[in-house]
């Protein structure tokens, strides 16, 4: 497919999206989304691809946010409607991908740029990476989970100080407080991703798979993660993989796992 505001490459079942618009600074306005829905849900049906990581374009932002010149007339039912289509179009959709997505945050990530970092399966952070929810600064709130998966991860007492004071923060600060997982240098930022991604690539990508549901269940209203991971866990005994991964364990050889 074609994508005018991605580029996509492939090399060893690692695909890398980096988002190309660096003149707005990366900002998701309703095209971007579209063709990230789009590229996202093809990477992820693409049985060579083993993990993706995703990234915005230049060296100054990963994204600015959502693209505010494309929302600052919309209506009440708008608002609504452009917050429950990102939801569903994007940011759910990442992190409910079978494939591991990793955000490689190499500059600004702000508003529906952090939202979209923090939907993805795990975080790396360049040095000078800043990061922050200014939507209030703005008059309005987090749209695309923010409100949500700030909280999971940095806890809801951090979060009420980041989304009330529409601070950003900087890269030591985000390791700190567990918002990525990593803070490296910008040059290094896609090796780190891709050394992370390579852990991955050595083991079950079904069992990958059934165990991202698993974590992602446990923070779903309504939903109760230990039934779901007792579920998984049983569905996993019926797969090649397991048959495959314990038959190598007991003979002491490499397990040799099919594609997705
Ligand atoms: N939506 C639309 N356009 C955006 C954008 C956004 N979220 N963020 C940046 N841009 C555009 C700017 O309007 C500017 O476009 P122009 O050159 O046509 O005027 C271009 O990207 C470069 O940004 P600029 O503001 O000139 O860069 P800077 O280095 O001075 O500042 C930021 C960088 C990130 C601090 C600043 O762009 C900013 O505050 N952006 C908005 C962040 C935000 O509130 N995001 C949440 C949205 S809900």
């Amino acid at each position: 497919m074609n994508y005018p505001h991605l580029t996509v490459s492939k090399e060893d079942s690692i695909a890398l999206l980096t988002i190309n618009r660096p003149e707005k600074l990366n900002a998701l306005n309703r095209e971007v989304i579209n063709q990230l829905s789009d590229c996202f849900q093809e990477l992820n049906n693409d049985s060579e691809v083993r993990a993706i990581i995703v990234t915005g374009a230049g060296e100054k932002a990963f994204v600015a946010g959502a693209d505010i010149a494309e929302f600052a007339n919309y209506s009440v039912e708008e608002g609504k409607r452009l917050s429950a289509d990102g939801h569903d179009k994007l940011f759910d959709l990442v992190e409910s991908l079978n494939t591991p997505v990793i955000g490689a945050i190499n500059g600004f990530a702000l508003g529906g740029g952090l939202e979209l970092a923090m939907s993805c399966h795990m975080r790396v952070a360049s040095s000078n990476a800043r990061m922050g929810l200014p939507e209030v600064s703005l008059g309005v709130i987090p749209g695309y989970g923010g409100t949500q998966r700030l909280g999971q991860l940095v806890g809801k007492g951090k979060a009420m100080e980041m989304i009330t004071t529409a601070q950003m923060i900087k890269a030591d600060e985000a390791y700190r407080l567990g918002l990525v997982n990593y803070v490296v240098e910008q040059s290094e930022l896609l090796d780190k991703c891709r050394e992370i991604a390579a852990g991955i690539l050595k083991n079950s990508p079904i069992a990958i798979a059934y165990a991202m549901k698993a974590v992602n269940a446990g923070f779903r209203d309504g939903v109760n993660g230990y039934e779901k991971e007792i579920e998984l866990f049983g569905e996993a005994f019926g797969t090649e993989d397991f048959k495959e991964g314990t038959q190598a364990f007991l003979e002491k050889r490499k397990a040799e796992f099919k594609g997705k």
